[in-house]
């Protein structure tokens, strides 16, 4: 989601002030120089430059591979995608575009929800690629999350007082996420196959169960639903993952508003504080669904809102498939679920809580991950541990349980159960202690030296009057510009409950003293703000999507890559800049590197369809995914 749009800040009154950037900032760095001095930490990478390594020693060493290689575009505020040269851009998929047969082709003037619910959705955001068949990178299943809508960028005649009733059903229908069978071509295009039985829509009406050891909890039973195991739809699906049993996870971020007239809720009732907690409008919400649905009316049905926030799996390779929320993974504004393997081979869920001094959270299965069951597999996620992080000011970490009866999370401190405490997840981390973050986004975890890399991507309100002030993992006050942390779990194990920790970037111009692009000389890197997601290629690299530049930096969003080890560590670089009032939201690779996949997302938001600030891909601003290649073939940035 744009980062302009209101993200309600908790009210809990804090000191603010805390240590002054630069100290903080000059501890974390004079700790890195003690660990390139090789007096703690053995990696190479961290080591190597200051033992005078080569960048390939170091690569072999850790087995990562070359640096990102293009030449840098420059920033960009124009209404095209900017690409390096030497590569090319397609327009894959737009919002409207026909997913299956006999749909007719995209017409803004002859809308309907039936229609919608066969086409693209709105607003494209996690993007995953789903291989078909092994050893064939050219054909397989696009997931496409669409996060939200805008009334404003669909409707000609949009009256956002007044919304009718098959606008909204045409809204509610382009929420949701989209699956695509995609075909390479032999000119080395991409196409989709509208006759393609894999093709799937999933919108915010559509059947979905609930599982995990909150189902059922007489907190999520509704009158439509007294089992509190059934739910209609998915909201706000941002980021997502992919796991090691070919699933995907898309994640529920800004439900809350949704739902509507919270104070219509006796203040008696725990409920209307619970609701707060998440932001849930007090009065009328700003899209009025409430209107048409009585379910987003929080004063009729004082349970719904706990019903979404959730982190949804869902079998991709089966048109079929009920997809479930899984309740073990806790409630909050989830950006991503990113899913590696622990030594033991148990599942560890990495997941964000997108608002301003929230917190960062991992899942951790009971059972371990069985390559030869996937029916095993598809349970996994529903026992398990989850954690909530605590960043220290030495440089090292906690991951801090959630679990009913330990510690705070009692009934003497008002966690009825388990299912309580994952509900109100948010509380529980409060009761705990975490560090609150600046508005974690995106967590990804290095293909091979194992270190995973969190996201943190703006908090103007660090330091403000009655706010946290800056601390070791957030060090910077009133934080525009965002930055990423490196973390490395003790042992190297991802069920780890202890780690260590560094900054990897502090975005922003290179001008301003306070960025820090790993020690890379800055007159060396391009201009980065708002990092928002995450990819790694197959050489290491990380590839970054940005949500905010226009506001912080007055220039369009983009993608960047940056080398994570070796002599090019830190040294970013400005791949792509999209379009006027657009984030990138997500960025996936096929099998080989050869394609980047890219989502526009809300291309002209800020504008409507009769006063646009862009018209990208035409006729109108449409939300687009698209396909970026090298002319003549090649892995991106290779
Ligand atoms: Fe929808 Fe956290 O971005
Ligand atoms: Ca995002
Ligand atoms: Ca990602």
């Amino acid at each position: 989601m744009d980062a302009t749009h209101a993200r309600p800040v908790s009210e809990r009154p804090e000191g603010g002030g805390g240590e002054p950037f630069a100290a903080v900032v000059q501890r974390r760095l004079s700790r890195r120089g003690l660990l390139r001095a090789g007096l703690v930490l053995s990696a190479a990478a961290a080591a190597g430059p200051a033992l005078g390594l080569t960048a390939r020693a170091v690569a072999a060493q850790e087995g990562l591979g070359a640096a990102p290689r293009f030449t840098p575009i420059r920033p960009d505020t124009a209404d095209r995608i900017v690409a390096p040269d030497g590569y090319q851009v397609q327009v894959l998929l737009s919002w409207g575009d026909p997913l299956f047969p006999s749909v007719p082709p995209f017409d803004l003037a002859r809308q309907t929800a039936a229609l919608q619910e066969r086409r693209f959705g709105f607003n494209c955001d996690f993007l995953a690629f789903l291989p078909l068949w092994r050893g064939n990178p050219n054909e397989g299943l696009l997931w496409v999350n669409h996060e939200y809508t805008d009334g404003a960028m669909m409707f000609p005649a949009y009256d956002a007082s007044n919304p009718t009733r098959e606008q909204v059903d045409i809204e509610l229908a382009a929420h949701g996420a989209s699956v695509v069978h995609l075909r390479r071509a032999p000119d080395g295009s991409w196409q989709y196959d509208r006759t393609s039985p894999f093709n799937r829509r999933l919108t915010a009406t559509t059947p979905m169960r609930l599982s995990g050891p909150a189902a059922g909890d007489p907190l999520l039973q509704t009158a439509a639903d007294p089992t509190g195991t059934q739910v209609l739809g998915m909201l706000n699906n941002c980021a997502g993952g992919v796991t090691p049993w070919g699933t995907v996870l898309t994640c529920e971020e800004n439900f809350h508003q949704y739902f509507a007239y919270n104070h219509r809720l006796p203040a008696s009732d725990p409920r209307r504080a619970r609701h707060a907690r998440y932001g849930v409008p007090a009065e009328a919400s700003e899209r009025k669904w409430e209107r048409f649905y009585e379910r987003f009316d929080v004063s009729q049905h004082p349970n719904e809102p706990f019903r979404f926030g959730w982190v949804v799996e869902v079998d991709p390779y089966d048109p079929t498939f009920t997809p479930v929320k899984r309740t073990a993974l806790g409630r909050f504004k989830h950006e991503a679920a990113t899913t590696v393997l622990a030594r033991d081979g148990r599942a560890v869920v990495y997941s964000g809580d997108d608002e301003r001094f929230e917190y960062v959270y991992k899942f951790v299965s009971q059972a371990p991950f069985d390559r030869r069951n996937r029916a095993a597999n598809l349970r996994l996620l529903d026992a398990g541990t989850l954690y909530v992080a605590r960043f220290k000011a030495d440089g090292t970490g906690e991951w801090l349980p959630l679990v009913h009866g330990q510690g705070p999370l009692t009934p003497a401190h008002g966690f009825a159960s388990q299912a309580d405490v994952l509900i109100r997840a948010r509380e529980a981390a409060d009761a705990m202690g975490a560090t609150r973050m600046d508005r974690p986004e995106d967590i990804e975890v290095h293909p091979r030296s194992g270190k995973v890399y969190m996201v943190m991507t703006s908090n103007p309100q660090r330091g403000a009057a009655g706010q946290p002030g800056p601390d070791p993992a957030n060090p910077r006050p009133a934080n525009r510009f965002g930055h990423i942390l490196e973390v490395t779990e003790d042992g190297d194990d991802p069920a780890a409950t202890t780690f260590r920790w560094e900054l990897f970037l502090l975005c922003g111009d290179p001008a301003d003293p306070s960025t820090y692009f790993a020690g890379f000389p800055k007159d060396q890197v391009s201009a980065i703000a708002n990092p928002d997601n995450l990819v790694f290629d197959r050489q290491g690299n990380l590839w970054i999507a940005t949500d905010g530049q226009p506001s912080s930096l007055r220039v369009n969003d983009g993608v960047f890559a940056v080398a994570t080890a070796g002599r090019e560590r830190g040294q970013v670089k400005q791949f792509l800049s999209a379009v006027p009032g657009a984030e990138v939201a997500s960025l996936a690779f096929d099998p080989n590197d050869q394609t980047l996949f890219v989502s526009i997302q809300h291309p002209g938001e800020g504008g409507s369809l009769a006063a646009p600030t862009s018209t990208w891909p035409g006729p109108v601003a449409r939300p687009s995914v698209i396909a970026v290649t090298r002319r003549g073939g090649g892995p991106i940035g290779g």
